[in-house]
This record gives structure tokens, sequence and C-alpha cells, in this order.
């Protein structure tokens, strides 16, 4: 049966719980599974059209999504014979200006993770070129589609999708019918592409890009979404309305498109987020807060005021059945709610601890918190970092990487000059200061912008994020001597993409739990793409977790989840809700207004946009919001916490 509003879309193989979705989706536990299926499906159809003496031509795109296929495709030429040799490519998209050598390039990319390490011949690929005149491109583009065509079409498009719902680089307002051609990306484009480029004002304005049109004329396609951040612009691309202003929404409209996710990108869709809608559920404790909560926000009123009939007019009938009258089921959450509330998230002293998030003893409690680069940990709970140290424990801090890889160059030659400055004055007896400045200086100078930093400029850069982060936990009372940098290896690579872990990475986190044994730990809990430093981060953690010598303390540590600012948790996740004041969050501010390397670059940029220091007391003010309109105290500002989970366990 076929939907009218989706011509063209063959629904009828849909579940229940797949109802409202518009695009087949095939969610998998992890990256890694998805990109070993995806690579699997693009080798049968390889082997297939070789073996019937055809070409096969592939619609290829780069960016972190696609790496994992690529990485079991040239698996798969190498230790299986998968062979190119009859492949044509067409890559979506590169960016304008750029050269194919440097190190953002989409040429290069591609050379790197895949056309340097399997047989296909070099005419066979075809990638926009970023070195044209404005005055050729129009015709360039033109051609770019004639050689699609006549290379009999793409067979099959593997595509990402961008925070904007982006698909190539059609950024919102790109039409249904647009070709290839020249387009100007959009801010949140550029802004998620800046640690490529070394900063956000290094980022191209425009690139060079297939159009929808274009893209929807592939036979197949393939749309690869992983993680967290990726969850809310999937929900809307694959079950909102299909429009210019998420691109990525037109693939309903394609006759065989397939969503490929993982369960952190899948975790926005209905089928998860409000299964009831959808189909009989279930009823445990988190899903019935998580209906619970979303039904007093959306028929607003606080949740002891919600009724049979609110429950039943809105798809949660049978949570009433089942566990009813609506009072019952009310004053339950209502309790679980009050009882994530706690000003004391060290536990509280000579209290009964029963219902309260945080065990009253040890008191004071040895407390790590971990960060995976300088600014999360307040960003994420400045807040209650504060709090920890008033009320009198003993509070550590250990950033794992340096976070230097977000320190543009000019900011960098202003420290170079200080510190040649400082070199000059005590000339005699640091000759090595001056030296090392004027080798960065050097470096910098010879430095086109978006190249590899050299050792010197990476130390300078590292250096600046420590001084800010140091100056940001000194004003949430934390001592000096209690703040540590690890400077994992797997981050220090000198481009943009991390290194895989390794044990260099684990030991300095295994001899910090070690020696610090800490009585509770926070770390931060949003997944992130895999390969990015907050996901490794996390996994770094986690391995190490396992690998301490003496487990024992492991039992009588509480481990605790932060989130990092950019995503409103929803309540059912939350198990611990720190209440901040005005005055806390004005401090929270100026703690994370420390952190002045990641302001934005020029005053332009700035415009219309809140700041990161404003940002994180933005989401806990919504979320004190949250808890007010679920007939709960009201505050200024909550920061929550959620307790720890392995990755992909959310
Ligand atoms: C890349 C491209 C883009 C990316 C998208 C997601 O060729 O066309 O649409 O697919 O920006 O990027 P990642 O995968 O890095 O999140």
């Amino acid at each position: 049966m076929n939907d009218p509003e989706i011509s063209g879309t063959d629904r009828s193989g849909l579940s229940e719980s797949e109802q409202l979705e518009r695009i087949k989706t095939t969610v998998y536990p992890d990256a890694e599974s998805g990109s070993v299926a995806v690579a699997g499906r693009i080798a049968g159809l390889i082997r297939d059209k070789s073996g019937r003496g055809k070409t096969t031509v592939l619609g290829l795109a780069t960016g972190s999504s696609p790496i994992g296929v690529y990485e079991e495709l040239c698996r798969l030429h190498r230790e299986e014979g998968l062979s190119f040799a009859d492949v044509v490519t067409f890559n979506l998209d590169e960016y304008y200006p750029m050269n194919p050598d440097e190190l953002q390039s989409y040429v290069r990319f591609m050379r790197e993770h895949l056309f340097d390490h399997i047989d296909i011949p070099v005419e066979n690929i075809h990638i926009p070129d970023g070195r044209l005149e404005r005055a050729e491109v129009y015709s360039y583009c033109r051609e770019y589609e004639r050689r699609i065509t006549a290379a009999g079409g793409l067979d099959l498009q593997l595509l990402g999708i961008g925070r904007t719902g982006h698909i190539g680089f059609n950024e919102p307002g790109s039409t249904r019918d647009s070709r290839t051609r020249m387009i100007t990306l959009d801010r949140l484009t550029r802004m998620d592409a800046a640690a490529d480029f070394f900063g956000e004002s290094n980022v191209p304005r425009r690139a060079i890009t297939m159009g929808v049109g274009t893209i929807l004329q592939a036979r197949e396609i393939i749309l690869l979404a992983w993680g967290e951040a990726k969850a809310a612009v999937i929900q809307k691309a694959v079950e909102g309305p299909v429009s210019e202003a998420v691109t990525a929404s037109f693939l309903q409209e394609h006759p065989s498109a397939d969503c490929v996710l993982d369960a952190a990108a899948a975790s926005e869709l209905t089928r998860n987020r409000r299964p009831w809608l959808v189909t009989q559920c279930e009823w445990s404790d988190r899903l019935t807060r998580r209906a619970t909560v979303w039904l007093s926000q959306t028929v607003d009123k606080p949740v002891l005021k919600l009724t049979d009939a609110d429950y039943t007019e809105h798809g949660a009938g049978d949570l009433v059945t089942e566990q009813g009258p609506a009072y019952t089921i009310n004053i339950k959450i209502f309790n679980e709610l009050q009882h994530t509330i706690s000003g004391w998230p060290g536990g509280k002293p000579d209290a009964d601890d029963t219902n309260r998030p945080e065990r009253a003893l040890p008191y004071p409690k040895r407390v790590l918190i971990l960060a995976p680069e300088p600014a999360a940990d307040v960003i994420g709970m400045g807040g209650t970092i504060r709090r920890l140290v008033e009320q009198g424990h003993e509070v550590h801090v250990a950033y794992l990487t340096s976070g230097g890889k977000l320190v543009s160059d000019p900011e960098a030659r202003r420290f170079v000059d200080f510190i040649r400055g400082i070199g000059s004055l005590v000339e005699d007896e640091d000759e090595v200061t001056r030296g090392f400045a004027l080798q960065a200086i050097r470096d910098l100078d010879e430095k086109r912008p978006g190249v590899v930093d050299s050792e010197a400029v990476r130390r300078i850069k590292g250096l600046i994020r420590q001084g800010e982060a140091r100056a940001a936990v000194r004003l949430c009372g934390i001592d000096d001597s209690r703040i540590r940098f690890l400077e994992l290896p797997f981050y220090d690579t000198g481009r943009s993409r991390n290194n895989p872990l390794s044990d260099e990475d684990f030991d300095p986190l295994v001899a910090l739990f070690d020696a610090l044994k800490p009585q509770q730990v926070f770390a931060p809990g949003d997944l992130h793409n895999p390969g990015s430093t907050r996901r490794m981060s996390f996994e770094a953690i986690e391995t190490a977790k396992g690998r301490v010598k003496d487990p024992s303390w492991l039992s009588e540590c509480s481990f605790w989840l932060y989130p990092e600012g950019w995503r409103e948790w929803d309540l059912d996740e939350i198990e611990m809700a720190v209440p901040v004041s005005p005055d806390e969050l004005d401090r929270k501010s100026e703690a994370i207004y420390q952190h002045q390397s990641q302001k934005s670059p020029t005053p332009s940029d700035a415009v219309g946009k809140s700041e990161f220091w404003q940002r994180a007391g933005a989401v806990n003010r919504a979320l004190a919001r949250r808890y007010d309109q679920c007939g709960l105290a009201e505050y200024e500002g909550i920061e929550v916490f959620r307790r720890w989970r392995p990755v992909g366990g959310l």
C-alpha cells in the first residue's frame, strides 16, 4: 500500500513501530557493524555487475560517516579479492576553493581512505574540482552531470547527513530539482568543519556539490548516520515533512533509499523516543516516566494534574489500564522526579540518603572530574563543581586531551609574541624560551591556513588551553595541584582526525585511577560520532576502568555522566538534578568565559548567535523550566547527571 504523501516509496514492509518512518531505516547496534553491512552491500553490487560484464557506478561521500565503510571495502579488496577495476565513482562534493593536496581536500580524503588502497583505474574517479576559476564553474558542473549520465547513471549513492539536514552540500533551501552547482555553506556546517580546518575562519565559504535532483536519480541510495549528534536531524529527515529546510527529507520520495543508523542516531525516532504513539509498549519505569513527562509538556499541565483522559487521548491509554488510575502514575512520577533533585551532589552528610541520588558516606569524598578537553567540565557541570568544593569534598579535575586543535593560528601567534617578549626580557638566562618562540613564529608565518601544525605550535596551542582551563576551575575553587593534563596521544596527531586508541592512552588513566582511588567520578556522557575526541575519551575511560590494578575501590565509587551542554537531556534520562541559583549561574558563565580561545573568530561571526559562555546557561535554564512545568520547584537553572552505563546502553 502506497501512502499518497510519499509516492514512490513502498512502505508495505514496515512494522507497526516504524509506521511514521517515511524512509526505510535499518538500525545497527553500532557504527562498526552498520559499516560492515553497507560495505557488504556495495561489494555484492560490484560482484554482481562485474560478473555480468558491467560497470558499477558509485556515488561517494566524504566526512566521518563513511570511513568505516571504506575501511571494510579496502579489507575486502585486500583479503577477499574484491576488484574495483570495473567501478566508476563520482564524489558528491568538494570545498571551493580547494587545492587537491590540501589536508582538507576531498580528493586527498578519498585517496587516503579508499582510492590509494584499491585497484580502481584513476580515470574512473571523478571528484568536483576546487581549483576552477569562478567563470568556469557553471560549465564544469554541467559537464559533471553529463559524465554521470554517460557512465550510465549512479547505481548506488552513499550519503552522510549534516546537522543542517544537508545531503552532499545541499544546504537548507536547495530545491528538489537542483543539479551540480556552487553553493554557499551554512554557518552550522562551517562550525562543524572548524576542527578540520583548525578554526572556523579557515573553512571555505563555498563548495561545489551534486544537486538534490542528481542524488535522487541514483538507483539506490544509502544514507549513513552515527552518533547522538545526528539523532535530531535524522528524526526530521525520516519522519518530518518533505521540505527544502531539511534536504535529506527528499529521500522520502525515492523508491529505494535506506537510512543506515547506529542506535544513538536512531534514538530520536518515534519508535524509540515515544514508542507508545506507534505500538503497544512494555511499560518499564523509565518509559513510564518519559511518557508522563512528555504528556505533561504536551498538554501543558503539571504532572499531578494529568487525568485518565489526558493519557488515553495521547496514545498512553494502556499505561493507565496497566498502572492507573492516572493519579497513581502521576504521584509515582512526581516523587521520582522530586528525588532526582539534590543540592548536595556529593551526598548530604548526616542525612537519610534513602531517596537521594548520591549516598551520604563517605564524607568528604575524593571526587574526580574527567573532561575530554578543557571547557567540557565547566560547561557541563560548572555549578556542581563549585558546590562540591564548597561542601568540603576533595575535587580533582583531569583533562584527557589538550583541546589545542580548536585554537586558531592568530590566537597562537599572540601568545608566541608574548613568550618571545618574555624571552627577551630575560635574554641571557633564557635563550631556550626565545629559541622556542622564534621557531613557533617561523612555523606560524610559513604556515598556510588549515595546514597541519608543527610540534612547537601544537605545544603552544595546548598550553593556551591549559591556561584557560586552570583559570576556569580556579574560579570554581579548585587548587592548581588538583588539576591534571593527561595529554593522551590519540589526540596529538597534528591533524583533525584522531589516532586509534592504544595502551599509551589507557595507561595514564589507569595510573590516575590507581593513585586517586576516587569515591565519586564524573565523566562526559554524550555519544558523539565514532572517532570524535569526546567519544574516544569516553571509550578510553571505560577501558581504563576495566584495567585498574586494585578494583576493590570501584564498587565503593559512584560514577556519573554529565552532558556537554549542546543537548538538553530528557527528564527520564536524568538521575541527579543539581539546582543552580542565579548567582551560581553567573559564576559558571564567568568560568566558561575563561576559555577565550573558543570565542567566535570575528565580531561578525558572533552577530545573532549566543556565544559559548551563554549557551550552557541557556540549557540549564531550559532544564529548570521543564522541571517547573512538571509542577516541581522553580529554580533558575539545573545541571543534570545520569548514572554510568556502557557505550550504546543509553
Ligand atoms: C560529504 C558530504 C556531507 C557529509 C555530511 C556529514 O561528502 O557531502 O554531506 O556527508 O556533512 O558529515 P560527517 O559524516 O563528517 O558527519
